[in-house]
């Protein structure tokens, strides 16, 4: 799953997300919390655990520090991770595996560079230390969440990988794209998974609010907290064995409080 916007977000997971694993037999889940505090930015233990109620693990973004209480959660909880390429000094981990089925899968998060944050180090090399770091520690799978604005970026990061992690998966701009695909080497790559939160929206916040800040309106911008929400995600069939992706298609859902 993509970013889960808000409590809207969490509240559509919450439901959907057991009924998923009977209904497509899923042996594992994993989302990005960054925008699941109830006010859209950031995690909180609140938002955190009740997502670890239905998934196995969690990553992060550009977000990870924008709610209060992500500290605690972030040094308590294994099963989440937050960017690798933030500075060592910080809260929280950039790499981390979890069991599901008997498989150990191995989890990282990047933060792209372009238009995002420039002031972390390189993504690429980070994404090289997690790997191996998850080779070390026992990961059959490698599963990389590449948070990032610039599809360059991203597709970079998935050709970077390929081959040495079973899927390369955007996040951060909220929308589905098109592209998914096995690339050499069989990782499954997509620019971005899509977001997890109310569909009329601008990527999960207030629509007219948003659109004042285009205008030149300063105001505080919202989570989105009506109507229908959109569920995105994308289905991996991974290989362990052959230690390579075999399928990934996108999952959608519209869910109706
Ligand atoms: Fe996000
Ligand atoms: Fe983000």
């Amino acid at each position: 799953m993509g970013d889960v916007v808000g409590s809207a977000g969490c509240s559509a997971a919450l439901d959907l997300v057991p009924k998923l694993r009977e209904e497509l037999r899923l042996d594992a889940v994993i989302a990005n919390a960054e925008n699941s505090a109830p006010g859209g930015r950031g995690i909180t233990n609140e938002s955190g655990s009740a997502l670890l109620s239905v998934v196995d693990f969690l990553t992060l973004g550009n977000h990870t520090f924008d709610a209060e209480g992500h500290e605690e959660f972030l040094e308590r909880e294994e099963r989440v991770v937050r960017p690798a390429n933030f500075g060592g000094s910080l809260p929280g981990r950039g790499w981390g595996v979890f069991e599901a089925g008997g498989v150990t899968v191995g989890v990282t998060n990047v933060l792209g560079r372009i238009f995002v944050d420039r002031t972390s180090v390189s993504p690429f090399e980070a994404a090289d230390r997690a790997v191996s770091e998850l080779e070390a520690l026992g990961a059959d799978l490698v599963l990389v969440d590449a948070h990032a604005e610039a599809t360059s970026e991203k597709q970079a990061l998935g050709y970077h990988l390929a081959g040495r992690a079973q899927a390369v998966l955007g996040t951060h701009t909220h929308v589905p794209t098109a592209d998914a695909s096995i690339l050499s080497g069989g990782t499954a790559y997509i620019s971005d998974v899509g977001m997890t939160g109310c569909e009329e929206s601008i990527i999960g916040f207030d629509r007219d609010i948003f659109l004042g800040l285009f205008l030149g309106e300063r105001r505080w911008l919202p989570v989105a907290s009506q109507g229908p929400v959109l569920f995105s995600s994308v289905l991996l069939d991974l290989d362990v064995e052959g230690r390579r992706a075999a399928r990934i298609e996108p999952a959608l859902r519209t869910w109706t409080p």
